[in-house]
């Protein structure tokens, strides 16, 4: 079946584009058809576009947005029993799949962050751009929000948290900032609250390309959803799944993720990746799939320009053995 790609095309009336979308779905081979897993189904983009390459696609569609969920069930209504929605936090992918009934997996999708819808809701507060309730939960139903977060954890982890997940170097004066303000009794509850703090620890925006605050909420959306927490497990188990020739594509949108992508499917490819000095291997690198993407698969210059949000983002992608 023939497919319509791009911004006016029928992904196009919900605000969330998705990135890389051409690339993705023909990395997939979804125009072969069978059961694919969209492990963050977001809001549908990507989904959709799987349900119509062929009209013998189905998808099993993965979030732990309640919302985002409800909205991707509504938008795919029209495809019937070929969309299966399902509330759960893709790391328990093994559950999920012998709840569902499911054996083996034409492909899976990963499509890491957030999505628009997340980033901008007020109430969610994921964004400095709007003032909001500081809380960053993808699943608002369960873990400690933002705010929380600030309020218990020490100087040294949050410079930790700041430094690794931000890549933030002033993470130390951003750090001392918040303790010194919980010291004196004040609460940091919006994001505006936190965007205020963060410019004047790090001083004015002169050279800088982006929002002060950039680094900092990156880094506490990262902390407050765990995100590169088992996301090497999460690829394993979905390798376990894939049938011979299943494909397996990844989109990432930070470095420190598409770090754990690339050496998670080089070990499934049977590269060790124990470091040079052991003198055997003890990774257990066994090889289960061929990368298709030597290099990551960026956005071009279009699609940036057309959806700014694309700029970051890497798609890696590998192939089951039979
Ligand atoms: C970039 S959006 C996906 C957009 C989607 N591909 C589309 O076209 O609309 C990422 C989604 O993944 C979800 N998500 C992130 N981490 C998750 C996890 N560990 N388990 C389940 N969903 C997750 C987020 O809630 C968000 O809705």
């Amino acid at each position: 079946m023939a497919m319509a790609f791009g911004g006016q095309g029928p992904n196009s009336h919900i605000g969330h584009r998705p990135v890389l979308l051409r690339e993705t779905i023909e990395l997939l081979a979804a125009e072969r058809g069978g059961l694919f897993v969209d492990c963050t189904v977001g809001l549908g983009g990507h989904s959709e576009a799987i349900l119509q390459a062929s009209s013998d696609a189905h998808v099993l569609g993965i979030d732990r947005d309640e919302e985002a969920l409800e909205l991707a069930r509504q938008r795919l209504a029209q495809y019937g029993s070929r969309f299966r929605a399902v509330h759960a936090d893709f790391r328990e992918l093994t559950r999920v799949l012998a709840t569902a009934k499911v054996r083996q997996v034409r492909g899976f999708l990963a499509d890491l962050g957030v999505s628009s819808l997340q980033l901008d809701s007020p109430s969610r507060g994921f964004s400095f751009r709007h003032d909001g309730p500081l809380d960053m939960r993808m699943d608002v139903a369960s873990g400690e929000t933002a705010a929380q977060l600030l309020g218990r954890l020490s100087e040294v982890d949050l410079a930790r948290i700041i430094f690794e997940y931000g890549e933030e170097h002033r993470a130390r004066r951003i750090a001392r900032r918040i303790v010194e303000h919980r010291e004196r009794g004040e609460q940091i509850c919006t994001t505006g609250d936190l965007a205020d703090l963060v410019k004047r620890a790090v001083g004015p925006e002169r050279h800088r390309r982006i929002h002060p605050a950039t680094r900092t909420f990156q880094a506490l959306r990262i902390a407050v959803n765990s995100e590169l927490e088992n996301l090497d497990r999460f690829l394993v188990q979905a390798v376990d799944y894939l049938e011979p020739d299943g494909r397996l594509a990844v989109i990432s949108f930070h470095s420190l993720e598409d770090r754990i992508i690339k050496r998670t499917l080089l070990k499934l490819s049977g590269r060790c990746q124990c470091p040079p000095r052991l003198p055997q291997c003890i990774c257990g690198a066994k090889r289960l799939v061929e990368i298709l993407t030597k290099r990551p698969i960026t956005p071009t210059d279009m699609e940036i320009e057309d959806n700014p949000r694309a700029r970051s983002s890497k798609l890696r992608a590998a192939r089951k053995l039979d």
